[in-house]
């Protein structure tokens, strides 16, 4: 069933004004090929919502765009451990706590991750020290030009940090419609992250991992349901050695996380920080006042001032620092 001139504003959680031309919600994989077919027989431009909270939508989607609704998640018991397949619409942070109440280990890190589970694997979500790639087995997608329905391993998905081959080789090609991930009875704590050992006890339950990942989140990041925001507004960025060395010399307290290929992560926040952004605000947005890496949406602003805005974040972090900072959530359209 196809809605005319759709109001996306409450469907991304940037609160950005945004009408699609025409919107579909398919509850089923049937009804799903069949909105894709009709977007190709009339040659409509097709935009993949999920939950909308990575997202930077313009103020009018033409074609066709198709929020996938399919819903239901299931348990399946192998020979080699438990799998968990969630379906494209499933909600991300439900099906994380709800895992973590069955005493399942494996997602517990990345609880209160706005979003559904169809788009997870598109940026990789990861926070505390664990990323999707590192439970996830399987994707089931649909590919748009053909309908025809695929299943992609982990290695097929070239998972990197905040990347993936749906960010790259895939990207606009196909429709995510199931997760297949790994989950174990198994305790298995990943603590190492910040400050989450020192909140709990030595050897905490799923439940109380989830839940003590849930309290620092909540006490650094904004709810979208009260304040706009699309979580990180960009990537932590990777220098050279060379360069962090530099940066390092004269900062000694910048965090940095050197990674295998000798390049050094920078954390984005802690350098818009010390621009003395944090908390600056300008017309109808603003940079979070408790996470700078975080831009929020007061109301009633456009997407060309958000760009504008980020812009001028990222313009002062390079003058500074000669640092370029990459934009993390995805425009539409
Ligand atoms: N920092 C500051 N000032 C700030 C923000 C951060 O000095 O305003 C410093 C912190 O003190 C800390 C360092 O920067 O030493 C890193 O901060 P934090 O641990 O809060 O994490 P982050 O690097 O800012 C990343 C992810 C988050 C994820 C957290 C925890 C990205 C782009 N962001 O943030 O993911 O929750 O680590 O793992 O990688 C998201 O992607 O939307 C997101 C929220």
């Amino acid at each position: 069933m196809l809605h005319a001139d759709h109001p996306l504003t409450d469907a991304n959680t940037l609160g950005l004004p945004c009408v699609a031309e025409r919107y579909a919600a398919p509850a089923t994989l049937d009804a799903l090929r069949e909105a894709l077919a009709l977007a190709r027989r009339h040659d409509w431009p097709l935009t993949v919502l999920g939950g909308g909270s990575n997202l930077i939508l313009p103020a009018r989607l033409p074609g066709l765009v198709l929020q996938p609704a399919m819903a239901q998640w299931w348990l399946e018991e192998r020979d080699d451990g438990i799998r968990v397949h969630a379906e494209a619409a499933v909600e991300w942070h439900a099906l994380v706590m709800a895992l973590a109440k069955r005493g399942l280990w494996g997602a517990e890190n990345l609880a209160l991750i706005p979003g559904h589970c169809g788009a997870a694997p598109i940026q990789n979500i990861g926070a505390y020290g664990v990323e999707l790639g590192d439970l996830l087995e399987a994707v089931h997608l649909v590919y748009l030009d053909d309908g025809r329905e695929a299943v992609l391993s982990a290695s097929d998905c070239a998972f990197g940090y905040r990347d993936s081959v749906f960010k790259g080789a895939l990207s606009g090609r196909m429709v995510i419609t199931r997760l297949v991930l790994r989950v174990s009875t198994e305790p298995r704590p990943r603590l190492g992250y910040g400050d989450l050992a020192g909140r709990l006890d030595p050897a905490p339950t799923a439940l109380e991992v989830a839940e003590a990942v849930c309290a620092i989140r909540r006490e650094k990041l904004p709810d979208p349901a009260t304040l706009g925001n699309a979580g990180s507004f960009f990537k932590n960025p990777l220098v050279d050695g060379e360069h962090a060395r530099r940066l390092l010399a004269e900062h000694p307290d910048l965090p940095h996380f050197p990674q295998p290929d000798g390049r050094v992560k920078l954390a984005a926040g802690w350098l818009i920080d010390r621009c003395g952004l944090k908390g600056w605000r300008r017309g109808h947005f603003g940079v979070h006042d408790r996470q700078a890496l975080v831009l929020v949406h007061f109301g009633g602003g456009s997407t060309e001032e958000l760009l504008g805005f980020a812009g001028e974040v990222a313009a002062r972090v390079r003058e500074r620092f000669g640092v370029v900072l990459e934009r993390e959530p995805r425009r539409a359209g």
